[in-house]
C-alpha cells in the first residue's frame, strides 16, 4: 500500500483525504492519504521519517509552507514564490513544489480564461497572493496587486514581473479595464464580507475566489449580480490536488471523480460560516 499525506499543525477538517482517496479508487491504486500533525521542532525529523518509511508524497499546509523550504530541493517556481505545498518523495531526494500556484492557473484556464495578455487584479499580498501573482506573470498576464496594507502590495510588485502595487481604494479604477479579479485574501470566510466594493464589479470580469468555505462568498454573489463570470474556491483546491497527485503518481488525475467528491463534501458541511 502506498501512503501519501498532509503535513500541518493544526490541520483542522481537511478535504484532501477524501479528494485524494477518491482518485486512488478511480485509478485502482492501493493507497491511503493520511493527516500528520508534527510539532514544529520535529518537522525535519518527520520528513526524514516519511522518506525512510517509504511515504510517496506530502502536501504541506499552515504553518509549514515556509519552514520546509530549507529541507527539500526546490523547483524553480517554489523557490521564487518562497513556499512549498507539495513534497515529492518518490525520487532520490525530497523535492518541493508549489501546486497552489499551478492550481490557480489551471482553475482559470479550465474556465476559458486566456491568461496570456490578460489584465489581472489580485487582492491580497500574503502567501496565496504571492503564489498566484507569480504564476499569472509567468503565463503572460499583467498584474495589479491591491492590498489593505498598500506597502505590502508595493513590495510584492517589486518581485513580480509586469505588476503594480496598490491600496484597496484603487480597486474601482483598476477593475474598469481588468479581465480577471482574484480574491487571494481570507476575507469572506469568517464573515459575509467582500474585500471588493460591489459597485466596482462589471460584466466583463471573470472573478475567482480562493475562499471555499463558504463556496458562495459575498464577492462571488456580488460578481454574479454584476453579470461577471465566477470561479469558486473549490476549483483552486481541486487543481492543486490534481497537480500534486499527477506529480506523485505520474498518471493523469481523474479530475471529475476528485471534483465530485470535493463538492459533495463541501455541500455536506453544515452552516455557511465556520
Ligand atoms: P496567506 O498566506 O494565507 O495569504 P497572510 O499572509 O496572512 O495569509 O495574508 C492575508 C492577506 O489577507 C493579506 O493580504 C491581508 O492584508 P494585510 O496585508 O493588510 O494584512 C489580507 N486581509 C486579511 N484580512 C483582511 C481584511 N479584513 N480586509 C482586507 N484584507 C485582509
Amino acid at each position: 500500500m502506498d501512503v501519501y499525506g498532509l503535513l500541518g499543525n493544526p490541520v483542522g477538517h481537511s478535504l484532501s483525504p477524501s479528494m485524494h482517496e477518491a482518485a486512488y479508487r478511480e485509478l485502482g491504486m492501493d493507497a491511503r492519504y493520511v493527516i500528520f500533525e508534527p510539532e514544529a521542532e520535529s518537522l525535519r525529523a518527520a520528513l526524514q521519517g516519511a522518506s525512510a518509511l517509504g511515504i510517496k508524497g506530502l502536501n504541506v499546509t499552515i504553518p509549514f509552507k515556509q519552514e520546509v523550504l530549507t529541507m527539500v530541493e526546490l523547483d524553480e517556481l517554489a523557490d521564487r514564490i518562497g513556499a512549498v505545498n507539495t513534497i515529492d518523495l518518490t525520487g532520490d531526494r525530497p523535492t518541493g513544489h508549489n501546486t497552489d500556484a499551478v492550481g490557480a492557473r489551471r482553475a482559470l484556464t479550465d474556465h476559458a480564461v486566456d491568461v496570456d495578455g490578460a489584465r489581472a487584479v489580485v487582492v491580497g499580498a500574503g502567501g496565496a497572493a504571492r503564489a498566484i501573482a507569480f504564476v499569472l506573470a509567468d503565463a503572460g498576464a499583467t498584474i495589479h496587486i491591491a492590498n489593505r496594507t498598500k506597502e505590502r502590495a508595493e513590495e510584492l510588485a517589486t518581485a513580480v514581473p509586469k505588476s503594480t502595487g496598490h491600496g484597496l481604494g484603487d480597486l474601482p479604477e483598476l477593475l474598469e479595464n481588468a479581465d480577471v479579479l482574484i480574491n487571494a485574501t481570507s476575507v469572506g470566510m469568517e464573515e459575509d464580507e467582500s474585500p471588493v466594493p460591489a459597485g466596482a464589479l462589471n460584466r466583463h470580469l471573470t472573478v475567482m475566489d480562493i475562499v471555499y468555505r463558504p463556496l458562495e462568498t459575498r464577492l462571488l454573489r456580488d460578481a454574479e449580480e454584476a453579470g461577471a463570470a465566477t470561479i469558486d474556491g473549490a476549483w483552486m483546491l481541486l487543481y492543486q490536488g490534481v497537480a500534486a497527485l499527477e506529480r506523485w503518481t505520474g498518471q493523469d488525475a481523474p479530475v471529475e471523480a476528485m471534483n465530485e467528491t470535493l463538492r459533495a463534501e463541501l455541500a455536506g458541511e453544515s452552516g455557511a460560516f465556520k
